[in-house]
């Protein structure tokens, strides 16, 4: 059971970024990914719609060997019951990792939300921060361009699309004062530079993939699930669409190229 790998899913890419903080914290472990990259993007759908497509993603990935399931995805995350999906093995999404983390960061009890429209309009990371923390100040902005920009490869620090698009939805929550800001989509770390510069230097930026991939650590280590292999993990990587499109825009994603098998692969 524990060489079983970490069931990773998304709604297409974005996910990546949590496999890239799980390769770095559980080296050896196995992984596998399942992007919806024939249904991206789940952001601006209904809950009804992202509820069904969790659904069939969670049963893809129990098709295969896996001994834990990570939702990588902020808009599924946030379209979660209070229930697990899963009840016979580990489960997690972003969002209650990295609440956890932002009301450990905060200093004047202020923390900023970004995340797709779906995921802001459910209150999913403003109802677990006041589960955690009830005096924490919330200010949650919708940035719907940013996935967009990233997939499309707008990513570089000084791209002026993207900064005006982070000035125009960043500016809000740089006047509410916030000092921890809760990147709550998996595409936003990758222009974290840009937010960054954005929000100033006091301000710490945290990452809900790289939260929900040290969240998992622990659930594995509690539950006495980690890999007793000592070399390097597998990776296996499932899309909806095209192979050849996935490992094009991975890069964006790894900041490598693809690190495994790529199969196309109807839900
Ligand atoms: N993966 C989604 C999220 O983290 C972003 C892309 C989408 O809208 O499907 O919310």
């Amino acid at each position: 059971m524990n060489r079983d790998a970490i069931g990773v899913f998304d709604s297409g890419m974005g996910g990546l970024t949590a496999v890239k903080a799980l390769g770095e914290i559980l080296p050896h472990e196995n992984i596998i990914y399942f992007g919806d990259t024939a249904r991206i993007p789940y952001g601006t759908r209904s809950r009804q719609t992202i509820q069904r497509y969790t659904q069939e993603d969670i049963a893809f990935l129990r098709r295969h060997p896996v001994k834990m399931i990570i939702a990588a995805c902020g808009t599924v995350s946030s379209m979660l019951g209070a229930d697990s999906p899963v009840e016979d093995m580990p489960f997690t999404g972003v969002v209650y990792p990295a609440a956890r983390a932002a009301c450990a960061a905060t200093q004047n009890g202020r923390v900023g939300i970004i995340g797709t429209p779906a995921t802001v309009a459910s209150g999913s990371y403003e109802n677990a921060i006041h589960t955690i923390d009830s005096a924490v100040d919330v200010t949650a902005m919708a940035c719907p361009l940013f996935v967009h920009l990233v997939e499309y490869g707008y990513t570089d620090r000084n791209d002026p699309i993207t900064r005006l698009a982070a000035e125009e939805y960043l500016t809000p929550i740089r006047e509410a004062g916030v000092d921890t800001l809760i990147l709550g989509c998996t595409h936003y770390p990758i222009i974290a530079p840009v937010i960054a510069d954005i929000m100033g230097e006091g301000v710490k930026l945290i990452s809900a993939s790289e939260e929900a991939a040290k969240y998992a650590k622990q659930c594995l280590e509690e539950q006495d699930l980690l890999t007793d292999s000592t070399e390097r993990g597998h990776n296996v990587y499932y899309v909806s669409d095209s192979v050849s499109m996935f490992r094009d825009n991975a890069r964006h994603f790894l900041a490598d190229a693809v690190n495994g098998q790529v199969f196309s692969s109807r839900i």
